[in-house]
């Protein structure tokens, strides 16, 4: 098995392990942090003239940050990680990770919510969905065939750590064309899911 992976410095991922959630739900030690902002994320949210608009202010907010400890893409092999979604909404629509399927549809996921309030969307290829209460010490099991996405629906930032097949791979592009079939969008102080006019 070749251990080596990009520039990261290496976990000997031959011996067992001992990772820690600190306070803040990042899980250490990571070898790479990844910021999206908004700018990054203009496919993956559904009111374009709202998120120009953030945009031609002259501001760019962080929506997630994603700490990452990857390893081969070998079948048997398991990357965790943590992920923290910043509080906020653009166009009444909350902030959310990207979301994705796997490109190997035969794999799932765990969730695990460490701190914040948020709600994981699940949807299959057909349009069924499935959006799930996440709060700290929630484990959420996504399933094989999937698509999954975290949304912030709190004041504060809402992390968690997820654990998948390394060989699962990321498959964006359902989502970053046309979304996921139900948003989660602010009204007045409640959470509503509405459907996706585009999907
Ligand atoms: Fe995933």
């Amino acid at each position: 098995m070749d251990l080596s992976y990009g520039a990261f410095p290496l976990l000997d991922i031959t011996k067992p392990l001992s990772f820690e959630l600190d306070s803040a739900g990042i899980l250490r030690p990571f070898q790479q942090d990844k910021r999206i902002h908004l700018n990054e994320m203009i496919e993956y949210f559904i009111y374009k003239d709202a998120v120009y608009d953030v945009l031609r202010s002259g501001r760019n907010p962080l929506i997630y940050e994603n700490q990452i400890t990857e390893w081969p893409s070998e079948e048997g092999l398991i990357n965790i990680g943590s992920t923290t979604i910043y509080p906020g909404e653009v166009g009444g629509e909350f902030y959310h990770n990207r979301g994705h399927y796997h490109e190997k549809d035969n794999t799932c996921e765990i969730y695990t919510g460490v701190k914040g309030e948020g709600r994981v969307i699940m949807q299959k290829k057909d349009g069924e969905t499935r959006i799930l209460p996440f709060e700290p010490h929630d484990v959420v099991y996504i399933p094989f065939g999937w698509a999954h996405r975290v949304a912030n629906i709190g004041k504060r930032k809402m992390s968690f750590m997820y654990a998948s097949p390394a060989n699962a791979g990321h498959n964006y592009g359902p989502i970053k064309e046309k979304g996921f079939k139900k948003i989660l969008v602010k009204k007045e102080r409640e959470v509503e899911a509405i459907e996706n006019p585009f999907f």
